[in-house]
C-alpha cells in the first residue's frame, strides 16, 4: 500500500511541498503520496484535525503557517531540535500511536549552505538580522556546526538579546539593535527579518558584507530578492542565496525521517525554480 503523507496550514493553496515531495520520491524510488490540506480550526481544534489524519493512517505530516507552535504543544515526544525552536514542522506517526515532533527548519537552512552554497559554517563570523520564530529554529542546528561567533542583530534589540542568551554554548553570541552591530565583515549573512515580505531592507550598514561573503535571505521569490541585490550592489563578487534552498531543505529531511532516505536538494531546487520562474 502506498504510504501517504500531507501538509497542513491555512491557508494551503500555493504549497510547494507537494510538488517537493513528489520529485524527492521519484528521485529515491519511494512509494507514497503527499497531499496538501487546508485545515481551519474554526471547522474543528487542531488536535482533532491530528486525530483525524493518524485514524486515516497517514504516516507523517507536515505543519505549517499558523500551527507550528499547536504542533508543538499537541506532539507525544518532542525531538532536541523541535525544542530549541520551540515550534514544530514535521510530525512522525509512530507504530504505538505517539506522535514524535521535530523541526527540521533550522536543518534545512543550515545543510542548503553547507551543500548548496559550498561553505561550512565551522570557524565562521556569522551575521543573524532578525530574532523571531525563523530564527529561532536555526540558532540550535547553527550551534551544532561550530561558527567561531555568532551575532543576532534585529529591530527590538532586546528580543536578540534574551533569544541570544537561551542557548548554553562555548561560541559567543551577542545581540545588538541595527545600529550597533559590531562593525566588521561578517563571512555568513542571514536575513531572517520578515521585512522582504514587504520588499523592505533591514537598515544594516552595507559594510558588514566582504568580498567573501555569503549573504543568504530566508525569503525567496520569481526574482533575486531585495536583500540580495542589496548584497550585490555593497558587494558584486559576494555570493548571494534565497530561501528556496531551505524550503527544500527541510522538506529533504522530513523525508528523511519519515523514508530513511536523504534526497538530493540541488536537482529538485533547480526542478522548483524553473516552474516558479514559467508560472
Ligand atoms: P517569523 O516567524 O517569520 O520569524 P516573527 O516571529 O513575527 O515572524 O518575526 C519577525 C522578525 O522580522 C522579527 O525579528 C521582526 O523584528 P521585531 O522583533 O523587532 O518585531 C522582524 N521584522 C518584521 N518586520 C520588519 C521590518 N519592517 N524591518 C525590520 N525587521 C522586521
Amino acid at each position: 500500500m502506498t504510504d501517504r503523507y500531507a501538509v497542513i496550514g491555512y491557508p494551503i493553496g500555493h504549497s510547494k511541498s507537494p510538488m517537493i515531495h513528489r520529485l524527492f520520491a521519484e528521485q529515491t524510488q519511494q512509494d507514497l503520496s503527499y497531499e496538501a490540506i487546508l485545515v481551519d480550526t474554526d471547522d474543528s481544534s487542531f488536535q482533532w484535525a491530528i486525530a483525524d489524519f493518524k485514524n486515516q493512517g497517514y504516516k507523517g505530516i507536515n505543519i505549517t503557517v499558523p500551527y507550528k507552535l499547536d504542533a508543538f504543544e499537541t506532539a507525544d515526544q518532542l525531538t532536541e531540535r523541535a525544542q530549541t525552536a520551540h515550534a514544530v514542522n514535521t510530525y512522525i506517526f509512530n507504530e504505538d500511536g505517539t506522535i514524535t515532533g521535530d523541526n527540521t527548519d533550522g536543518i534545512g537552512l543550515i545543510n542548503d549552505i553547507e551543500l548548496n552554497g559550498d561553505r561550512l559554517f565551522k570557524n565562521q563570523k556569522v551575521l543573524i538580522l532578525g530574532a523571531g520564530g525563523a530564527v529561532q529554529g536555526i540558532l540550535g542546528p547553527l550551534i551544532d556546526k561550530l561558527p567561531a561567533t555568532i551575532h543576532i542583530a534585529n529591530r527590538t534589540a532586546h528580543r536578540a538579546d534574551v533569544l541570544g542568551k537561551r542557548f548554553i554554548t562555548d561560541i559567543p553570541i551577542s545581540a545588538s539593535g541595527w545600529e550597533d552591530i559590531p562593525a566588521q565583515h561578517y563571512d555568513i549573512i542571514i536575513n531572517g527579518t520578515s521585512a522582504s515580505l514587504e520588499g523592505k531592507l533591514p537598515p544594516v550598514s552595507a559594510e558588514v558584507i566582504g568580498e567573501n561573503s555569503l549573504v543568504y535571505d530566508m525569503m525567496y521569490g520569481q526574482k533575486p530578492t531585495v536583500f540580495m541585490d542589496w548584497a550585490h550592489q555593497a558587494q558584486p563578487n559576494c555570493q548571494t542565496m534565497d530561501g528556496l534552498g531551505m524550503l527544500v531543505g527541510q522538506a529533504a529531511e522530513a523525508f528523511y525521517l519519515w523514508r530513511g532516505v536523504r534526497p538530493e536538494t540541488a536537482p529538485v531546487i533547480q526542478t522548483v525554480r524553473e516552474q516558479m520562474q514559467q508560472s
